[in-house]
């Protein structure tokens, strides 16, 4: 059967329910997805082989796929049309580690790869200046890319260093700490700033999900041994995608706190 005739065959179930249609539409999608009919990457049909199959108006198959849409369960790719999302296993990634992404996902047996956003020499921003000690006339190295694993995009990271020790961008492979660490700049600490975000168009257009879902925004700001700033990151993590988990324990009598 065709992905078309299983969602008719779903809105047959339904459609004694009374419910609106696009209701009754929206609720046969998600249950063909739910019970596996049509699966994670799978093509929707288009708007009008539903509309004719189930004969209802586009209109109301557009607002049932948009809802569907809003709710994470399809994804629209634009010029390729409407699939089902793809299960997204959360991964879980522990606060207390200075690890990089590529190492996060490797150990996971994920398969990493990145898109460049952009990379290049910059007079740097205030922020910059600020957190990386930079002079107005020296400059920061920006790098931006999206982080992809297993195919799926998890996060957008931009992280700016001082142009001295990255001088040459699109010199640098696949993962920014080997790179580091092979000038021996890899930085050994870091204060990690995660907060809540709902994703903007540009950034869920990205991460392939829809406009205004909750994201996570991370700062991480990384030191050297001597104390020196060496990277200052700032992230857009997919929501669905990622737990941070942080392991707590009981002050001691006499333990100092630090932050
Ligand atoms: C993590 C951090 C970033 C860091 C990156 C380096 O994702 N949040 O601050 O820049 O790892 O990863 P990689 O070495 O794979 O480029």
């Amino acid at each position: 059967m065709s992905a078309a005739d299983q969602i008719f065959a779903m809105l047959k179930e339904s459609s004694q329910s009374g419910a609106p249609l696009y209701l009754q539409l929206r609720k046969s999608i998600e249950e063909a997805v739910n019970r596996g009919l049509i699966g994670p990457g799978d093509a929707l049909p288009s708007e009008r082989d539903i509309a004719s199959k189930a004969d209802i108006s586009r209109v109301t198959v557009r607002k049932a796929v948009q809802d569907l849409v809003k709710g994470g369960i399809l994804v629209q790719r634009h010029g390729s049309g409407t699939f089902v999302a793809p299960r997204m296993e959360r991964v879980e990634q522990s606060l207390s580690r200075l690890t990089s992404f590529t190492e996060d996902m490797a150990r996971r047996g994920m398969v990493v790869r990145s898109a460049w956003l952009d990379r290049g020499l910059y007079a740097p921003s205030p922020d910059e200046m600020m957190v990386l000690g930079l002079s107005a006339n020296e400059l920061v190295a920006r790098v931006a890319r999206l982080r992809i694993a297993n195919d799926t995009p998890l996060a957008i990271e931009r992280a700016a260093l001082s142009a001295s020790v990255l001088p040459d961008p699109e010199a640098i492979g696949s993962s920014l700490y080997a790179a580091l660490e092979l000038t021996g700049n890899r930085p050994v600490r870091a204060v990690q700033r995660i907060s809540a975000a709902n994703l903007g168009d540009a950034d869920a257009r990205l991460l392939e999900v829809a406009p205004g879902v909750a994201g996570l925004h991370i700062e991480r700001i990384s030191y050297l041994a001597s104390g020196k700033v060496i990277e200052f990151t700032r992230s857009i993590y997919r929501g669905d995608a990622y737990d941070f988990v942080a392991e707590l324990r009981l002050t001691g009598p006499g333990e100092e706190i630090r932050p």
